[in-house]
């Protein structure tokens, strides 16, 4: 099947839900996960991107998350986001990411489901500060939102109770917000369901697409290269999501 054919199921859907990995923010910039260059190739996730990571060494995955803040800081959306924004706005089109970089509501996306949380939001750790005189934390469920890049002190501090802040980001074995997995799982009941630029392997958000499958959207994935889901898709598009976005924009016009 063509880019034709999935415009022609794009034309006459009347709820797409479109799933985003790391591979839609790439032309911006964002290194992706598990690419030739990704992220995963370089660092183990079990030294940054798990609660027992953070309770070892702190201030070491406070340093990756800075490096990233100020490496994102300087992406801006590109044409993929760009669509998808519009989609948003004008075709009942809701998207849900995996990405952490907030590129979508960047571009003007309404009601983007962000599975993992984000870059710029912090929550409360609920423990103390290393090197600091030890005070009673842990009962503190702030969440806040700082752009500052780099922040006021590294670590960055719970503006409520003074103790250690950490990154408001789905970390490996956490489970998702209840309220995110709800509203993804509810947008599985769609007519055509997308995944973009993920290599679809990283539950609950792989799943979707096997959900959206059971029932009855016609299902689709755009990437450069096959992934586990390219099998089980109605149309497999090969090619990059700031190429293959804004062609298939263009046929919906004719
Ligand atoms: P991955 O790095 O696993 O996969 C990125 C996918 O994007 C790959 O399949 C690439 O082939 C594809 N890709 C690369 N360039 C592209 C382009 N220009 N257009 C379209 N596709 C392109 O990233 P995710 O699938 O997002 O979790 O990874 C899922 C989760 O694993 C992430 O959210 C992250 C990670 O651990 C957390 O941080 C919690």
């Amino acid at each position: 099947m063509s880019l034709e054919d999935l415009a022609a199921h794009l034309r006459r859907a009347s709820r797409l839900t479109v799933l985003t990995g790391a591979g839609i923010s790439a032309a911006s910039g964002v290194p992706t996960f598990r690419g030739a260059e990704g992220l995963w190739r370089q660092y183990r996730p079990e030294d940054l991107a798990t609660p027992a990571a953070f309770h070892r060494d702190p201030i070491l995955v406070w340093e990756w998350y800075a490096w990233r803040r100020a490496l994102v800081g300087k992406c801006r959306p590109n044409p993929g986001h760009d669509v998808l924004a519009r989609w948003s706005r004008e075709r009942r089109c809701t998207v849900v990411t995996q990405n952490v970089d907030d590129l979508h509501h960047q571009a003007g996306t309404e009601g983007v489901i962000r599975l993992h949380g984000s870059l710029w939001e912090l929550r409360c750790a609920g423990l103390p500060v290393p090197g600091r005189t030890r005070r009673r934390t842990g009962v503190c469920d702030d969440e806040w939102r700082d752009d500052r890049v780099p922040f006021a002190e590294t670590p960055p501090r719970c503006p409520q109770c003074g103790g250690l802040a950490r990154p408001a980001i789905v970390w490996f074995g956490e489970a998702l917000r209840d309220s995110d997995l709800r509203a993804a799982t509810a947008a599985t009941r769609c007519d055509l369901f997308i995944a973009i630029g993920t290599s679809a392997i990283v539950h609950p958000a792989a799943g979707l697409l096997h959900d959206a499958k059971r029932q009855g959207a016609v299902t689709a994935e755009i990437n450069p290269v096959p992934t586990p889901a390219s099998g089980i898709v109605d149309i497999a598009i090969h090619g990059a999501a700031e190429d293959v976005l804004p062609r298939l924009d263009l046929l919906l016009s004719f």
